[in-house]
């Protein structure tokens, strides 16, 4: 069964170009609940062992390098089939691709600087979930 929760980063660029209050506001506007949030500026552990799975890809030091060159905002979103839905909300990765009216078409950069992250299936929203949220902090 399709979980409720998925998690999301906005992503340095898309915060220090202001751009945090409009991508909350459309989140929210497309019926998700805004479980858990906050900003945070991520260290270089923290932002290595967070994609972790993408080590050995060559863009890895580069992500790295770019998610902890400023702040962040990172949530929990609640809606039935959050993963997908969420997905679909944002667009593809490379915002040249995405759709019009997504979140990347709109806010993204580049494949690097593309505005958000969105968790890829149910058991990585809930370890990336965990990741930054305490239980104390999940609403
Ligand atoms: P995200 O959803 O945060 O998960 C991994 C990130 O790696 C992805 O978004 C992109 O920002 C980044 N990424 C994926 N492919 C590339 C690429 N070819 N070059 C640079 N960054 C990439």
């Amino acid at each position: 069964m399709a979980g409720k929760i998925t998690f999301t980063i906005i992503k340095p660029r898309a915060v220090s170009k202001g751009f945090a209050g409009p991508i909350l506001n459309k989140i929210s506007e497309s019926g998700f609940k805004i479980s858990a949030l906050k900003m945070l500026q991520l260290t270089r552990k923290e932002a290595e062992t967070f994609y972790e799975v993408h080590r050995e890809r060559p863009f890895y030091n580069e992500l790295v390098e770019f998610m902890i060159s400023g702040p962040i905002v990172v949530g929990i979103l609640e809606k039935e089939n959050a993963v997908e839905a969420y997905r679909r909300l944002i667009g593809a990765t490379d915002p040249a691709k995405a759709e019009e009216g997504t979140i990347r078409k709109l806010y993204a950069e580049s494949v690097q600087a593309n505005a958000v992250h969105g968790s890829d299936s149910d058991e990585n929203a809930a370890i990336e979930a965990a990741f930054f949220f305490a239980s104390s902090e999940r609403f």
